[in-house]
Parts: C-alpha cells; structure tokens; sequence
C-alpha cells in the first residue's frame, strides 16, 4: 500500500499531468490498462460500480489500495500513470469487501508495471487457484503476498520460478498443497519465502540453495518431510529459518553452524534425532531457539552457555539426557528457558537463579534432585512461570518456608540424605515422544516477552 504521503505526491503529480492535456480529458492513464483494472477489481470486489466511481484511479478518484507512479516512455511523449501496486487486505482505509466468488483474474497481465501485488483475506467461500499465466520472466513483480486466503487451493505455479524480480514471496495462511517447486531455487533476488500454513508435502528441495538473498525462510505448519537439506548452508545471508511443525526428519545438520548471521531458529514438532551440532556454536547472534518436540535423545552441550545473545532457548520434549551444563549461567539475556518434560537428571545450578533477566523457567518432568538452591527473591520474580515439579529427587532449601515449598510442590530437604540424588537416569519413565504442545509458537516474539513487562525496555 502506498504510504500516504507518496500517495499525496502523486495525485499532485498526476493532477499536473490531467491539467496540461486536459484539452483530451485523458485520465492520465492507458485506456487498456484501465479497462484491465476494471476487470481485476470486479472480479475481486463485490462492488459492481467500481469502474463509474473510480473513473480517475490514478487522481481524481483514488482508491486507497492502488498506487500508481509516473513512467516515462522516451523523451517526446507524455509522462504516463501506471498503477505499480494493487492491495486488498483488512488495513486499507474503508476495508473492501470481497466477492463470495472473488478470483484473480488474468486481467493482470493488463497492468505490466506492477511490481507489488498483495491480496489479504479475500478467497474465502470459493475455491480459487493462482492463475499460472499472470507469472513469468515478462512480469516485473517484486512483491507477492497473497496470504490469509483459506479459498486458495493448488499448488505454487510454476511460472512463479521464472519471476526472478521478485524479492518478497508470501503466500502464507492458505490451502495450497503439493511439493515446493525446485525452480524456486532460481530466484536470485528472492530475501523474503513465507510458505507458512499450508498443505505442502514432500521434500524441501535441495535448489533452495540458490536463493542467494535469502534473509527469511519460512516454511511452518506444514507437511514437509524428509531431511532438512545441506543446501541451507549456502544461504549466508539468512536471519531467520521457522521450519516448524513439519515432519522432518535426520539429524540437524551442521552446515547450519554457518549461518552466521542467524537470530532466529526455530526446528520444533518435527522428528529430528540428535546430536546437536557443535558447528551451531558460531551461531553467536541467535536469539531464539527452539527446537522443542523433537526426538533428539542426547546431551546438553556444553557450548551452549556461549550462545551469549540468545533469549529464547526451548528444548522441552526433547528426550535430552545427562545434566543441565554450568555454562548455561553465562546466557545473561536469557528470558525464557524450557526443558520441561526430558529425562535430565544431577542438581539445577544455584547459579541459573542469579540470571538477571530469566523470567519463565521449566525444569518439570524430569529427573532432576538435590537442593534447589534460588533465592526466594528469584521464586517470587518469576512466579507461577517457574515450574520445577515433577521430578522426584528435588527438594527446597532452608531459605525456604514451608509455604514455598508447599507452592512449589518441591518437598523440603528434610532430611539431606535420606531424599537426596540418586542419578541414576530412569531412562523409560518418561515417554521421549509425546503429543503434548506448549503452545508458545504463533506468535513467539510477542508471547515470550509479555511476562514481566520487559516489553518495556526490549
Ligand atoms: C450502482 O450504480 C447505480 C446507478 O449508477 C445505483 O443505482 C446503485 O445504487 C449503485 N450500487 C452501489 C452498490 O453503489
Ligand atoms: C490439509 O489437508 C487435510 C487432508 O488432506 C485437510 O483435512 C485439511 O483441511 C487441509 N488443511 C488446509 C489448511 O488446507
Ligand atoms: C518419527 O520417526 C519415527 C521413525 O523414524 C517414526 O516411527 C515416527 O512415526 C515418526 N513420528 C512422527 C510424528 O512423524
Ligand atoms: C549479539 O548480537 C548483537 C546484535 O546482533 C551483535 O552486535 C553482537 O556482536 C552479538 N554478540 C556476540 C557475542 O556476537
Ligand atoms: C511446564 O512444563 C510442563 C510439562 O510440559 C507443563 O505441563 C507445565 O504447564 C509447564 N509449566 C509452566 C508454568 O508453563
Ligand atoms: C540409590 O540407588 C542405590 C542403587 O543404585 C540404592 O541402593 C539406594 O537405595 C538408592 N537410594 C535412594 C535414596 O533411593
């Protein structure tokens, strides 16, 4: 959507234009390509006067959704309007209404200079496909975002591979299903891939590799199987890869270690087996990940604790072993941590207690014992978002009263010996793979940072 002082500029622009051949009346626009805007906007909109109450698009009759720029065609003809982008989505002002048998009509191709193309909210009640022939290497589209469309169904035209203009893909929140087209690979300019929410299967093509200005993927909540693929290596310049819930699966792989410029990785509800590859030890940007509900059945690593940046680590559900490393108190931006449900045995060091900025700690269902040894001023910062139960061998420390303990449901250290470790792992108590869902993901950024208000000052 143009923003509105651009708009302004234009429609001053385009007075301009209109007064200085006004002896024709000309709209300032091509005749063919406001018949195709017609076209497209009636077969969108369930308003069939479009056309006679925006006779002028580009001035007189604006309509908020359209921006139109200035193109000129050699130096002896007139300056002539073009409409470049075209939305309909729920933020326009005075929001349109879709037709119930709203489509995309091939009319498009009547308007060669758009370069930004989003529909928000629109294919509802009918079953529509994106028309193959409006893409291709003659379009010069930059941006299409075509999301929140349950009505959409098919799979990702073809054509789509041949717009290597584009820079922003999104085609999010839809009923699209079938593979993800290899020929993606060759959209060069591509930073933005947001297949998110949809039926897509199959294997993520190993030609994603080719999407050398890739700064976002993402590819949730979808059927995606098989390995994630080496490819991913290659896009250097990513910052955030959301691959969740989808059924992949192998080990994750190392080459990811060289995403470096990585702040977000999210691998969560898959089927991914451990280990966890050291490589990912040069991730120093990350700020979240998350890799909960996954089979990974290994240790901790150590390395973790250097990860200095990250604020979000969530491995609940993970099958982890062994014991929660030491390091992990030098994560001071750390707000949330979750390794709740796994089978990770040994004593919580006192320290992760002193982490200035932790605000939602679960430890629960696992095999932890020994003292838990925070400050009560650490118990009552965080609440009912610190949760330690469930795992036999803890007890509550003497800074603690019996109310504390009590709301805990951790027992007091009655007697040190007699309740203390045994750390032995009960390796078949607790299920490895389970349905259960935290249900943190949607909206991570935002649920993350609610607790505490540190919204405030992030
Ligand atoms: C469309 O235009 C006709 C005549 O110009 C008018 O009678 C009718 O009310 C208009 N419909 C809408 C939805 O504006
Ligand atoms: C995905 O496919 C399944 C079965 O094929 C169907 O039940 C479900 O509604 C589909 N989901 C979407 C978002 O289209
Ligand atoms: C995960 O993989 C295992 C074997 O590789 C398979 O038995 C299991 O059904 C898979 N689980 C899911 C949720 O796909
Ligand atoms: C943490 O992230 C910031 C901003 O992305 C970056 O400047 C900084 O170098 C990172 N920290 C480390 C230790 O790399
Ligand atoms: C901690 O994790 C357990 C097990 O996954 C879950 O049942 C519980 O609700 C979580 N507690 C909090 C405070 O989120
Ligand atoms: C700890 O484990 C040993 C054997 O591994 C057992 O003999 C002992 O009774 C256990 N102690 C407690 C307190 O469970």
């Amino acid at each position: 959507m143009a923003s509105l002082p651009s708009l302004v500029g234009f429609l001053l622009l385009g007075a301009l234009l209109v007064s200085s051949t006004a002896q024709n009346m000309t709209p300032g626009m091509e005749a063919g390509e406001f018949l195709g805007l017609s076209e497209v906007m009636g077969a969108l909109l369930d308003n069939p006067n479009w056309t006679q109450m925006h006779p002028h698009p580009c001035t007189h009759t604006p309509w908020p959704g359209i921006r139109c720029d200035v193109i000129h065609h050699g130096h002896d003809s007139l300056p002539i309007l073009h409409v470049t982008k075209l939305h309909i989505g729920p933020d326009v002002a005075n929001p349109p209404v879709c037709k119930t048998t709203a489509y995309l009509s091939a009319s498009l191709l009547k308007l060669p200079h758009h370069n930004s193309l989003s529909i928000v909210g629109c294919f509802r009640m009918s079953r529509v496909f994106l028309p193959a022939p409006i893409f291709g290497s003659f379009s010069s589209l930059e941006q299409l975002v075509v999301k929140s469309n349950p009505g959409l169904y098919g799979e990702i035209p073809l054509t789509l591979a041949d717009t290597t203009t584009l820079r922003v893909l999104s085609l999010s929140q839809n009923s699209l299903h079938g593979q993800v087209p290899k020929g993606l690979g060759r959209l060069r300019k591509l930073e933005q891939l947001d297949l998110s929410y949809n039926n897509l299967t199959g294997k993520i093509p190993q030609e994603i590799g080719g999407l050398k200005s890739l700064t976002i993927l993402d590819m949730s909540y979808n059927g995606l199987q098989g390995r994630l693929p080496y490819s991913l290596g290659q896009l250097q310049t990513l910052q955030k890869i959301d691959l969740s819930h989808n059924r992949l699966v192998g080990r994750i792989p190392s080459v990811i270690g060289r995403l470096k410029q990585l702040v977000f990785l999210d691998l969560s509800h898959n089927n991914l087996t451990g280990p966890i590859p050291d490589t990912l030890s040069g991730l120093k940007r990350l700020e979240y990940l998350l890799v909960e509900n996954n089979p990974l059945n290994t240790k901790l690593p150590w390395f973790m604790g250097t990860l200095v940046n990250l604020t979000v680590l969530s491995l609940s559900t993970c099958g982890l072993v062994g014991t929660i490393p030491p390091s992990f108190c030098w994560l001071d931006q750390l707000i949330v941590l979750y390794l709740d449900r796994n089978n990770l045995h040994g004593t919580v060091p006192p320290k992760l207690g002193a982490l200035p900025n932790l605000c939602q700690l679960n430890l629960s269902q696992n095999q932890l014992s020994g003292e838990l040894y925070f400050s009560s001023e650490f118990v009552q910062r965080l609440g009912k978002k610190l949760d330690a139960s469930g795992n036999d061998g803890l007890c509550t420390g003497h800074q603690f009263n019996e109310q504390v303990s009590q709301y805990l449901g951790i027992p007091p250290c009655a007697d040190q010996t007699a309740k203390s470790s045994n750390t032995s792992d009960h390796e078949n108590s607790n299920p490895y793979w389970t349905d259960a869902s935290n249900a943190i993901i949607k909206e991570p950024m935002l649920l993350y940072l609610i607790c505490c208000n540190l919204i405030g000052f992030l």
